[in-house]
C-alpha cells in the first residue's frame, strides 16, 4: 500500500472514531438533535407500527434525526442499549422496556446523568424520568371485562391469557379485568402468562381445550394471544360457540380478524409514536412537558367496525 493510501485511510478512521462520539454530526446535515431510540422487541407487528409512527412523525422534522435499537425481547440487551445510547450522548431517549423492574435503574442512570427520557408504552417502577406515554391498561382490562359480563349475560367460564406479569400492561390488563368481572356468574377456570406471544398462546390454549370441555370466552391481553387461542381452538374444532377478545386493534391485525370473525372484540392500543414525537422535540425546544400522558382507546366489534368502533367512555 503506498503512502498516500495509508495517510487517507488513517484519516477516515479517525473521522469515524470522532463522528460516534458526537451523534448530532453523524446525524448528517440539518439535523440538530439526536434520540436513541430503545424497542423491546420487534417480533410483533404492534411494535413494528410503533417504530414507523416514530419514524413517520420524526420525518416532519429535520433537526432531528433517530437511531433504533431493538432488543430483540431480551431485558440484558435492552439495558445495554440504553448504557450505549448514553455513552454516545444522544440528546434524548425514547424507551418503550420490556419490564418495569430491570430497567428502571439503567433509565433512572441516564436521566440522572442529564438526559431527557421518555417512556414509552410500558412504565417502570419510580419517576427517574421525564415523561411517561402510554395508554390507560387498567381502564382497558376493566372494558373487556365489562363487554364480557355484557354479552354473556354475567354468566360463562373464561379463560385468561396473560401478557408477560413482569410488565405494566399485563399487570393492568389483569387486575382492570378481574375487578369488572368480580362476583358469581363468571369464573375463570383456566389462566396462564403466555409473555405477549401468539405461539405461547396457542400452547396455553391447548391445555386450556383438554382441560375443560366448555370455554365461554376467552380474554387475552392482546391480539396475537387471542388469534393464537382462535387458532388452537379451531385446530381442534371447538371455535364456534367461544368468544375470543383481544388488546391492540391495529387495522392489519385486530380489527382485521374482527372483520374475518376471528375475533368478538379488541380494544384500540395506541403506539403513542407520533405523541412521543411531538413532546421529544418539547423538550428539546426547552418547553415544560407534563410527566405523564394517557393515550385514549377504543372498542372494535363486528357490529361497529365500518364505523371506526366507539371510543371508551
Ligand atoms: C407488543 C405488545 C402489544 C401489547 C404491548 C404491551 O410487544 O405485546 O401486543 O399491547 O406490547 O406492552
Amino acid at each position: 500500500m503506498n503512502r498516500k493510501i495509508l495517510l487517507a485511510l488513517l484519516a477516515f478512521i479517525i473521522c469515524l472514531t470522532g463522528c460516534s462520539r458526537s451523534p448530532a454530526s453523524k446525524a448528517g446535515a440539518g439535523a440538530r438533535w439526536v434520540i436513541g431510540m430503545s424497542q423491546c422487541n420487534l417480533g410483533e407487528p404492534w411494535r413494528v407500527q410503533m417504530n414507523a409512527d416514530v419514524a413517520a412523525a420524526a420525518a416532519r422534522h429535520p433537526e432531528i434525526k433517530v437511531i433504533y435499537k431493538d432488543a430483540q425481547n431480551d431485558t440484558l440487551r435492552q439495558r445495554a442499549h440504553i448504557e450505549e445510547f448514553v455513552s454516545a450522548g444522544v440528546n434524548l431517549l425514547i424507551v418503550s422496556p420490556k419490564e418495569a423492574q430491570p430497567l428502571t435503574e439503567p433509565v433512572a442512570r441516564a436521566y440522572r446523568a442529564g438526559i431527557p427520557v421518555i417512556v414509552l408504552d410500558r412504565a417502570l417502577v419510580g419517576e427517574e424520568y421525564t415523561t411517561f406515554i402510554g395508554a390507560d391498561n387498567r381502564r382497558i382490562g376493566r372494558a373487556a371485562g365489562e363487554w364480557i359480563r355484557k354479552v354473556t349475560g354475567g354468566k360463562g367460564k373464561l379463560v385468561e391469557l396473560k401478557g408477560l406479569m413482569t410488565s405494566t400492561p399485563g399487570q393492568d390488563r389483569h387486575s382492570g379485568f378481574r375487578e369488572a368481572i368480580q362476583g358469581p356468574g363468571l369464573e375463570v377456570i383456566f389462566e396462564a402468562d403466555m409473555k405477549w406471544l401468539e405461539p405461547e398462546s396457542r400452547k396455553e390454549m391447548e391445555s386450556a381445550l383438554a382441560r375443560f370441555a366448555k370455554i365461554d370466552v376467552v380474554y387475552a391481553h392482546n391480539d396475537p394471544g387471542a388469534h393464537g387461542a382462535y387458532l388452537a381452538a379451531l385446530a381442534s374444532g371447538r371455535h364456534k360457540g367461544t368468544l375470543f377478545v383481544g388488546i391492540d386493534a391495529l387495522p392489519q391485525e385486530g380489527q382485521a380478524y374482527v372483520r374475518q370473525g376471528m375475533l368478538s372484540a379488541t380494544f384500540l392500543y395506541p403506539t403513542g409514536g407520533a405523541e412521543a414525537i411531538d413532546t421529544a422535540l418539547k423538550i428539546l425546544q426547552g418547553q415544560p412537558a407534563p410527566k405523564k400522558i394517557t393515550l385514549g382507546s377504543r372498542l372494535f366489534t363486528p357490529e361497529n367496525i365500518d364505523k371506526g368502533g366507539e371510543a371508551l367512555q
